[in-house]
């Protein structure tokens, strides 16, 4: 790395590469011990996001749902399949199921989701269309950059509440009387917040 840093052709690759999904990690999918599937069950099945994550609307974190609320379903659907031992193993023993991260943010970095959810910011506009995804990807990079371009101009990227965790939330067109809203709400948020700051996500 360090050669290729020296020479100047190699600092224009560094710069490049940093800005792909290769160092960002977008577009990345984890290996789980669980193959589990947003299409078959937020978009086929259509189980709402808010049922297995929890903390979403409440809390800093989403959360990932537990091995309880599996069962609610798989203890009497596909009670055999081979896929799921793994499910059913941990409901037996009480130990949890581990899931590996596919979006991780540094430590030093304050994230916040129901300050997000809960005024506007869609789920998809971080994370894409998990209802199209068979194995869970990191959709977008997540870097602090992708948060400032946000951040400064947050209200085209803003919907009604009723869009929340809808896949297309910008589809159809926004109505007048919700936009007037909107523009009112980034109104307020310039005068008393100062989301660019870097206290607001380094504390
Ligand atoms: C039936 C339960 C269930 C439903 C419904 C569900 N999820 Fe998930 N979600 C999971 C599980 C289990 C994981 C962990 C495995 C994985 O990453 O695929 C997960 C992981 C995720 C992750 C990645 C977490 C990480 O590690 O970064 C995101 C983002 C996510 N879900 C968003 C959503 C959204 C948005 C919806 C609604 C469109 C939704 N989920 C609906 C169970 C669910
Ligand atoms: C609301 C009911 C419900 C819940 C909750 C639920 N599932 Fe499912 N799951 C289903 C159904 C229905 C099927 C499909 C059977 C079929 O293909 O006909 C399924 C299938 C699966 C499969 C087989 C592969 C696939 O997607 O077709 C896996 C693996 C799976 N579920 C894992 C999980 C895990 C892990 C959780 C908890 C995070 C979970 N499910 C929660 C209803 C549910
Ligand atoms: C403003 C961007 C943004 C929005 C909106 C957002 N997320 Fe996230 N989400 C993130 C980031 C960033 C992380 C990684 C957080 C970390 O590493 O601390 C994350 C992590 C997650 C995780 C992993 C567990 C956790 O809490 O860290 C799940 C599950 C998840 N998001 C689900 C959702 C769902 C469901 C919605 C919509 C109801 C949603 N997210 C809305 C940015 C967002
Ligand atoms: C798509 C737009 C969008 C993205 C992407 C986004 N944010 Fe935000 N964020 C907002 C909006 C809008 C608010 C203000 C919410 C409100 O109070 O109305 C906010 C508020 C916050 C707050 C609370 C600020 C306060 O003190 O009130 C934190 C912390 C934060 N964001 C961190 C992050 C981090 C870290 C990232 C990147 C990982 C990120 N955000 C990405 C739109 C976004
Ligand atoms: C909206 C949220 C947000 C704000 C505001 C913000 N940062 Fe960050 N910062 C991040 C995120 C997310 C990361 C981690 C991802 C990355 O390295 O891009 C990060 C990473 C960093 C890093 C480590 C970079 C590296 O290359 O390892 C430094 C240093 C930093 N921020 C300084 C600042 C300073 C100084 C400010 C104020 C001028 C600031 N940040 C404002 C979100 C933010």
């Amino acid at each position: 790395m360090l050669a290729l840093i020296l020479s100047p052709l190699g600092l224009v690759a560094v710069i490049v590469l940093q800005h792909t999904g290769y160092v960002t990690g977008q577009d990345r999918f984890v290996e789980q011990t669980v193959p589990f599937s947003h299409k078959h069950h937020a978009g086929e099945l259509g189980i709402d996001c808010r049922f297995c994550h929890v903390g979403v609307e409440t809390d800093a974190k989403a959360t990932v749902p537990t091995t309880e609320v599996c069962m609610t379903c798989h203890s009497q659907i596909w009670t055999n399949a081979a896929m799921l031992a793994p499910v059913r193993d941990s409901f037996a023993s009480g130990q949890p199921l581990v899931w590996s991260r596919v979006n991780r943010l540094p430590d030093y970095v304050y994230f916040d989701h129901h300050v997000h959810v809960n005024n506007g910011v869609p789920c998809a506009a971080c994370h894409g269309d998990l209802r199209a995804m068979p194995l869970t990807a990191q959709a977008k990079p997540m870097t602090m950059q992708w948060c400032l371009d946000c951040h400064r101009d947050p209200e085209r990227r803003l919907v009604p509440q009723d869009r929340i965790t809808s896949s297309r939330p910008y589809d159809p067109p926004i109505p007048p009387d919700e936009l007037k809203r909107i523009h009112a709400h980034v109104l307020g948020l310039q005068r008393t917040r100062r989301l660019t700051d870097c206290s607001t996500c380094h504390r």
